[in-house]
């Protein structure tokens, strides 16, 4: 069958798949602190209706999936949603995007269910950032979760950190310092207007560049790292003689658009072939039909656009698109 490409020529064999906007912290950039609409229940997609739809897609070349939230395991049982998957022929990597707090309880039983690895959000390393940026989260519990993972063999280990001008950039030597005795791959991450283009992001935007400057400060000397496994957009590189790597992921500054593989389900059941923009199609009513769900990724993917326009809402210029009114919780990055 013909594989999934979209109008550019990019072959889409990876799908994030967001099972809840659900999630037990509050990121700041990530939610409001209060009156946050939840989507209900009976709108989520079930996951019998999200394995018929990767069974839909497995045929046409999908082979990696990750589940994302809000927090994936606020969902009851999602040790069963990735067995099913599992049990997909053709899917052969599934991976997991989580603040880490359930893992103690969950990471054996998702190894056993046959989960490949995880992401862990960690945005700072102190106590009293983490519980500010998150409103109200205990860094130590992320942690027992990241040794938590650890035991369980999911590996690689990946920590996403979002930089912030004024919040964590002066933690960058702290978290690199992780990478020096342990497998870990440390994600810095260009903070994106999700949701909302707004002044306080402008503000609290930092480009990249911070990093490398940050190793230079230190004294390291770094070199190009070989990727681990699943790498898409994240350019690894590793200080000369540590044990991890660590990564640069230039959403905003550099296009990391050209390579994208990557399409998106949302948990009410919406595909978005881009993160960015607006563009959405309802495929809940279609699962019990593979070849109109197959039709309707196909028609996603023909009108994606080359690249999202991030780089314009930084320096207040107009867009060609509309960008997406959803915010991160509701997508899952
Ligand atoms: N910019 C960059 N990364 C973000 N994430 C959430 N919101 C943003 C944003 N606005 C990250 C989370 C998580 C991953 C899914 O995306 O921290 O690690
Ligand atoms: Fe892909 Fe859109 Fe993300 Fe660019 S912004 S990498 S096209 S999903």
């Amino acid at each position: 069958m013909e594989p999934l490409t979209d109008p550019f020529g990019r072959l889409h064999d990876y799908i994030r798949i967001s099972v809840t906007d659900r999630c037990n912290l509050r990121c700041i950039y990530c939610m409001p602190a209060e009156g946050m609409q939840f989507q209900p229940q009976d709108e989520i997609l079930s996951y019998e209706e999200i394995t018929a739809v990767v069974e839909a897609l497995a045929p046409l070349g999908l082979s990696k999936v990750r589940l994302t939230g809000g927090e994936p395991l606020v969902r009851k049982d999602l040790e069963q949603l990735v067995a099913m998957i599992a049990a997909i022929p053709g899917i052969d990597d599934i991976s997991l995007t989580t603040n880490g707090l359930m893992l103690p309880a969950k990471a054996l039983l998702l190894k056993q269910a046959g989960l490949s690895r995880v992401n862990i959000s960690l945005d700072s390393l102190k106590q009293d950032r983490f519980s500010m940026i998150t409103r109200g989260g205990d860094v130590a519990k992320v942690l027992k979760g990241i040794e938590a993972a650890e035991a369980a063999g999911l590996s690689p280990i990946k920590l996403n950190v979002v930089l912030m001008k004024g919040i964590n950039d002066d933690e960058i030597k702290d978290f690199i310092s992780l990478t020096l005795n342990s497998p870990l791959n440390v994600r810095f991450i260009e903070y994106m207007p999700i949701g909302s283009a707004s002044d306080s992001w402008r503000q609290t935007y930092l480009p990249l560049e911070t990093v490398v400057e940050a190793c230079t400060a230190a004294g390291w000397e770094t070199e190009e790292a070989d990727m681990p496994s699943g790498n898409g957009p994240s350019q690894n590189r590793r200080v000369v003689g540590a044990r991890g790597t660590f990564g640069l992921i230039h959403p905003v500054s550099e296009h990391f658009c050209d390579n994208c593989n990557r399409l998106r389900l949302t948990a009410d059941g919406h595909i978005k072939a881009c993160l960015y923009w607006a563009d959405e199609y309802n495929v809940r009513p279609l699962v019990q039909d593979p070849a109109a769900v197959q039709a309707l990724f196909r028609k996603a993917l023909g009108n994606k656009p080359h690249n999202h326009e991030m780089a314009l809402a930084l320096e207040k210029k107009a867009q060609s698109h509309t960008p997406t009114a959803r915010r991160m919780s509701q997508i899952g990055g």
